[in-house]
């Protein structure tokens, strides 16, 4: 398996033949090495309606016949314009070809802003859990620090976590730290920072707070499990 970060909160994940990416924001996105038409996917995963994660979804869908995995109410809202998806929610996990997805809570809100400026809800924001391969992955999407992140360590056994540190949206570098010493997972990398001047962050000295398990992942950068 191989993980890929692509700035903000845009993980690629390459497993059993199938590429896979995690709130695919690309188009607007000051960090990412990324262009959009020049995207492969095969699945498209969302922790939430944001539009700073739906990102590119509708256009990389129907490029590339790309199944998009998402809460109910944002999956719904998505087949309305035309792409193929699979709703879920927190809590249910469902297993695909490719690997088996549970989404999990997360603290934050959900809506996805229109062209025309209209606000359309779309439910509840989530986190991913993903394992394949004997390995599990766990991408926090936006969230607060909560104290069942004890218990999504407890019940499985993360390699490698994704963390927002951005703080004012989502959790700071320091809730961040208590989060990571609660899911105790393998390998830590922060997300969901210096994408835009609110949420400037110094993602060296997170790692620092976290001891061994931090690892700051440039953009474009990946990790093979
Ligand atoms: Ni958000
Ligand atoms: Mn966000």
């Amino acid at each position: 398996m191989k993980l890929t970060y692509h700035g903000h909160s845009v993980v690629k994940i390459e497993t059993n033949g199938k590429t896979i990416f995690i709130d695919p924001f690309i188009t607007g996105n000051p960090l990412t090495d990324l262009k959009a038409e020049d995207v492969h996917v095969d699945v498209i995963l969302l922790t939430h309606g944001h539009n700073d994660h739906v990102g590119d979804t509708v256009a990389l869908a129907k490029q590339n016949d790309a199944l998009v995995i998402a809460p109910y109410e944002l999956a719904t809202y998505l087949s309305w314009k035309g792409v193929r998806t699979h709703p879920m929610h927190i809590g249910g996990s469902f297993t695909f070809e490719f690997g088996k997805i549970k989404l999990t809570q997360a603290f934050h809100g959900s809506s996805y802003v229109e062209e025309d400026e209209t606000i359309v809800y779309t439910g509840m924001p989530s986190g991913i859990l993903f394992h394949a391969e004997g390995k599990t992955i766990y991408h926090a999407g936006d969230t607060a620090l909560f104290s069942d992140m004890k218990l999504i360590g407890e019940m499985n056994d993360i390699d490698v976590a994704f963390l927002p540190i951005g703080d004012n949206f989502t959790m700071g570098p320091e809730d961040a730290a208590i989060a990571a010493k609660w899911l105790k997972a393998k390998i830590v990398v922060p997300i969901h920072y210096n994408t835009f001047p609110i949420i400037q962050q110094d993602p060296q000295q997170f790692v620092e707070m976290i001891g061994r398990v931090g690892r700051v992942l440039r953009v474009g950068e990946s990790i093979e499990l």
